[in-house]
């Protein structure tokens, strides 16, 4: 029979539990779901409404239970639906009348709200710390090379040299606001649902916010029909997770051209690459291309919560049941991605040999003169006519850009000096590029600087 088998004759069939089931997925929530019944039991009590001694024997009870779970020592049955019914149902089991108490001034509906909102402050929690550690990883490697430069790109053609810590540190600014996001997400998350009912509160007199000092919640919530209904800061959490997504999908993409043959410019340990079934000489990415794909999975994840709840008539609806898989995919990506990356980037090898031949194409350094000509007087767009008027002038006659006189220069660049022919040193490019947020060594010392105190590192 099942728990609200009074108004029914018949139990669901087979094929039916077999759909409807949630234990094969939020049996994850099982300590939070004890945690949650502890709480509430404790207030029961407090308030009068089930005898203390019961609210004792419970809470020794959920003890009790959470051990055998923890043991492997208890049984899931898909006919019990849910880890809320499978402890309640054992509740009831080893205390018969006292156990059936536990679900008073309670629904499932606001009880895996609160499950599920304990669950993600722990998750979030986990996240914070490990995107920290990715950030101390990229810094730390920043630092050991942090006089290496290599071409910057853009639309993936040689652009201006800049340093190869540069090019990192932009991730760890990247990944502190995928962290901000996270932490953002937990606030506006961290209200305590319980107390909601089904939808319309309870007509028990419970004290919500004894739960909710109970649990460490920052407020109770205001409205019971949004609380039960609302999966906002599951979609937010979703959010910020494919942002970070999209985000290390970025850095995969770098790493794999730059470990690419044609670029030369970084090695990955072997323990994190793997070979060809079929050509000895491969050794593949694949870290980084997994986690490149594992993107998709991310967007997949937030579309899919998006979707879910669109169109949804107030208040809760099962098809919320679905929300679980969603966010537990999400969560586990990305911690099955927080737990390889850090590793991979500490033990990254680099080429400084390759990097800093590729960034010696004069090419590279035609801003450079163009911006030595503004400060010669020159106005910047007649400037850049000129430099392009050389740079084209040196294509036609198939002359590097620093192998030619300055004589010949002057054809196209009539203001340009013997200074401009020193001009070409890609250190020197960077150098000079010594402005907050610039590439300059100094500027990238203070960005490690910065870091390194913001992440407490040395
Ligand atoms: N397993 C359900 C879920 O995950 C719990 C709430 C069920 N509520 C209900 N009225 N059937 O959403």
């Amino acid at each position: 029979m099942t728990l609200w088998g009074g108004r029914f004759s018949a139990d669901p069939r087979e094929d039916v539990a077999l759909l409807s089931e949630s234990i094969s997925f939020d049996k994850r929530l099982y300590a939070h779901d004890i945690a949650g019944s502890k709480a509430h039991v404790k207030m029961l009590a407090k308030q009068g409404i089930i005898p203390a001694a019961t609210a004792d024997s419970i809470r020794e009870e959920l003890d009790r239970i959470r051990k055998r779970i923890e043991d492997g020592d208890f049984e899931y049955r898909v006919a019990l639906e849910d880890i809320h019914m499978h402890i309640e149902s054992a509740l009831i089991a080893a205390l018969g009348a006292e156990g059936a108490r536990v679900h008073s001034a309670r629904s499932r509906n606001d009880q895996v709200a609160l499950d599920i909102r304990l669950y993600l402050r722990d998750r979030i929690d986990d996240l914070t710390a490990g995107l920290r550690e990715f950030q101390k990883a990229l810094v730390q490697r920043a630092a050991a090379d942090d006089d290496a430069i290599l071409p910057g790109f853009t639309h993936l053609q040689h652009a201006q040299v800049v340093l190869f810590a540069h090019h990192l540190l932009a991730y760890v600014e990247m990944f502190d606001r995928d962290r901000e996001r996270l932490l953002d997400c937990r606030k506006r998350l961290n209200v305590m649902p319980l107390g909601s009912g089904a939808l319309a509160g309870s007509t028990l007199p419970i004290d919500r916010e004894f739960v909710c000092a109970e649990l460490g919640f920052d407020r109770v919530s205001r409205n019971s029909m949004d609380a039960v209904a609302d999966r906002d800061f599951a979609i937010e959490l979703l959010s910020a997770l494919a942002i970070f997504g999209v985000h290390v999908s970025r850095l995969s993409e770098d790493l794999i051209l730059w470990c690419s043959q044609e670029f030369g410019f970084v090695e990955l340990g072997d323990a994190f690459c793997t070979g060809s079934s079929l050509m000895p000489q491969k050794k593949n990415p694949d870290v980084a291309e997994l986690s490149r794909g594992k993107c998709a999975r991310l967007c997949g994840d937030l579309v899919a919560m998006l979707t879910l709840c669109k169109g949804l008539p107030l208040t809760y609806n099962r098809d919320l049941q679905e929300d679980k898989e969603r966010i537990f995919d999400a969560l586990d990506t990305v911690s099955m991605i927080l737990k390889v990356y850090p590793p991979m980037i500490a033990t990254m090898a680099i080429r400084r040999d390759r990097m800093r031949e590729a960034a010696s194409d004069p090419a590279l350094m035609a801003t450079d003169l163009a911006e030595k000509l503004v400060e010669l007087g020159v106005p910047f767009r007649d400037a850049h006519h000129r430099v392009g008027a050389f740079v084209k002038y040196c294509r036609e006659h198939g002359k590097a850009l620093d192998a030619v006189p300055l004589a010949e220069m002057q054809q196209t660049i009539p203001e340009a000096t013997e200074e401009f022919l020193s001009l070409f040193v890609p250190e020197n490019s960077v150098a000079k590029r010594d402005i907050t947020g610039g590439t300059g060594y100094r500027q990238v010392r203070r960005q490690l600087d910065f870091w390194r105190s913001e992440l407490e590192l040395d």
